[in-house]
């Protein structure tokens, strides 16, 4: 409680106002954040798609087909983002396109469970990786906040979803978790960059 209010005071009045010397100008933040969520969104999506190819007719296909759509959806709005704001997406595309789709089959592959504990892992990278960029917005980029918050909710649902079928009792969940987190903190890192 006492960290959040403390994080809460840390938000800048202005977007960039806290940057360091030789820190991206305050225009070049602004797009690495809407690139790497642009590509992260496109690669969440793949990801649900190969989970589907796999688990299609599961149990859990109603619930992962909802997370696809609400990936679509926060896409969409990242696709509207990149030319209102003029900001090139990733050239890593075309890699997430291939490690997203593989990383959703492969873990359904491995059964429902594991699937699943793949979501949980992504998605809770994602919802602080949100809440990070948010927290560095200020009162001049409050609707781009008000965005990154609502599908920072989005994706913590989405954890939540995973958590209700067992992504816990996959087996090796711990290993498969951390590999899956340090995965996903990687691509973050390249697609801010590349
Ligand atoms: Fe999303
Ligand atoms: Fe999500």
């Amino acid at each position: 409680m006492n960290e959040d209010a403390t994080r809460e005071d840390a938000r800048p009045a202005v977007t960039g106002e806290d940057r360091l010397p030789g820190d991206p100008t305050r225009e070049e933040m602004i797009a690495r954040m809407i690139r790497v969520d642009h590509a992260g969104e496109y690669g969440a999506k793949r990801i649900y798609d190969g989970q589907l190819a796999v688990l299609g007719r599961s149990a859990a296909a109603p619930a992962i087909r909802a997370m696809a759509e609400a990936e679509q959806a926060h896409l969409d709005a990242f696709d509207n983002l990149l030319v209102e704001r003029r900001v090139r997406p990733t050239a890593l595309s075309p890699v997430w396109h291939v490690a997203g789709y593989a990383l959703g089959a492969a873990s359904a592959l491995l059964g429902e469970r594991a699937a699943m504990a793949c979501t949980v892992a992504v998605e809770e990278v994602i919802e602080q990786h949100y809440a990070g960029q948010a927290r560095r917005l200020g009162e001049d980029e409050a609707g781009l906040r008000q965005t990154l918050e609502e599908f920072g909710a989005d994706e913590a649902r989405h954890r939540e979803t995973g958590l209700a079928h067992g992504a816990e009792r996959a087996p090796g969940y711990e290993a498969l978790s951390a590999a899956l987190k340090r995965g996903t903190r990687l691509a973050i890192w390249l697609s801010e960059r590349i």
